[in-house]
């Protein structure tokens, strides 16, 4: 037993890099002391996502359910229908609905919005210092969320508030007071969801919401319990990694100046350079894993029933899978994009946030003439699963 890695040390949380490459050097098949195998080379974590017999089933642990009002609270009946939660035909069934309606056409169809957003929100934060997260990132995601769905903007702060305070649910720090609060968030957010979700039963739109109430896989529909916990998980799963690939991809560039004059000059790299960015400061960091089978790993035995952490940000960076992994290159080509996941449960969203970024940093470039950090010292937030910053405080200059 060694503390070779603890996600919530704070120099961890500044910078984890040099502990992931000790990691991948010294122990890849890692026995933490906090009970998790912890996974850091690219061939493990990708493997371990694609084997038979790897459970997403983490509120079957008595200790987490518990943890978070018991197995029957709103919130834990809610995540109990969440795609990232659930397995096999269960995921499947529900996964090929969501699958169905939130496609390329469907993200391409929001392009105006999220470009038309992105300007009003870089209107009001105008020129001079300004926080890009507080003025740009947090707000923009949840917006596109709400178009996406055909969920009304003008109660887009109402969805960042429930949003916000229901995406603590998978933070392992979660307290009592939180519970209660979360479990209050998600009976408010279902209440207007049904509202909704009534009202487009009997007149139907042309918006996800819509499809999502009346779209069959194999004959069979989604409940309306699932169609309102999956909707709610839309929103938690877009936000914070949307806010944070902004952040740390701005941040990234702004520290590779060469990189962001390269994108200046040349904005069409710019969708292509998303994936680069995304490698190379993972706006998720850590998924976690619940063994029904035995995984084997080189030499290694990991026994069923055990717990398994993926270091996403550590295989990003594997020399083994990238020539020069510490190096930022937004023309870097062959890119397998193991931060957003891999197998079953790859990111749904992957190409609306990928989206959204390319507009952000597009309007940017178009936008500022300078665009500087300030100096200030940076700070990351709590949640030790994701990679963000609290601020990203900027000089802007047209
Ligand atoms: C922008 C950056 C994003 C990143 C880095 C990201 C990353 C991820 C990751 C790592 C997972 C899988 C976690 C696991 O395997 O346990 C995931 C799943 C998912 N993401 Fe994203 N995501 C992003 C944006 C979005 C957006 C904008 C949406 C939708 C609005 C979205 C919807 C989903 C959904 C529905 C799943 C669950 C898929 C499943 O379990 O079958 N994501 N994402």
């Amino acid at each position: 037993m060694t503390t070779l890695f603890d996600p919530r040390d704070p120099a961890v949380r500044t910078d984890p890099y040099p502990v992931y490459r000790r990691l991948r050097e010294t122990d890849p098949v890692h026995r933490s002391d906090f009970g998790f195998w912890v996974l850091s080379r690219y061939a493990d974590v990708d493997a371990v996502l694609r084997a038979p017999g790897v459970s997403s089933e983490f509120y079957r642990n008595p200790s987490w359910a518990q943890r978070r009002g018991g197995l029957d609270s709103p919130l834990v009946r809610s995540v109990r229908s969440w795609l990232l939660m659930l397995d096999g035909p269960a995921h499947r069934r529900i996964r090929g609905v969501i699958g169905k309606v939130f496609t390329r056409a469907a993200v391409d169809r929001l392009r105006p919005r999220v470009a038309a957003e992105t300007n009003r929100l870089l209107d009001a934060a105008g020129e001079g210092r300004t926080d890009l997260i507080a003025s740009l990132a947090l707000p923009l995601p949840v917006t596109v969320t709400c178009d996406l769905l055909g969920l009304p903007t003008d109660d887009r702060d109402r969805f960042r508030r429930w949003t916000e305070q229901i995406s603590r649910v998978i933070d392992p720090a979660i307290t009592a007071a939180d519970v209660a609060e979360l479990n209050r968030a998600e009976t408010e957010f279902r209440a207007y969801v049904t509202g909704e979700l009534d009202r487009r039963r009997a007149t139907p739109r042309d918006d996800i919401l819509s499809l999502l109430a009346h779209t069959e896989v194999d004959g069979v529909r989604l409940t309306d319990h699932e169609i309102i916990a999956n909707v709610l998980f839309l929103f938690v799963a877009g936000h914070e990694t949307t806010v944070n690939l902004i952040g740390n991809g701005l941040l990234a560039l702004l520290r590779h100046p060469g990189q962001l004059k390269l994108l200046r000059e040349h904005p069409e790299l710019i969708p292509g350079a998303i994936d680069e960015i995304t490698r190379f400061d993972a706006p998720v960091q850590i998924a976690s894993r619940l063994l029904d089978d035995q995984v084997v790993l080189d030499d290694v035995a990991l026994p069923v029933g055990s717990k398994v952490m993926l270091l996403f940000g550590a295989a990003c960076r594997d020399p083994e899978r990238y020539a020069d992994p510490e190096r930022l290159d937004v023309t870097r080509t062959g890119i397998k994009n193991l931060a957003f996941s891999g197998g079953p449960h790859y990111c749904l969203g992957a190409a609306l946030g990928k989206m959204e970024a390319a507009t952000v940093f597009r309007a940017l470039l178009d936008r500022y003439r300078v665009i500087e950090l300030t100096g200030e010292e940076l700070c990351w937030r709590p949640n030790v699963s994701f990679r963000g910053l609290e601020r990203l405080p900027l000089d802007l200059a047209h």
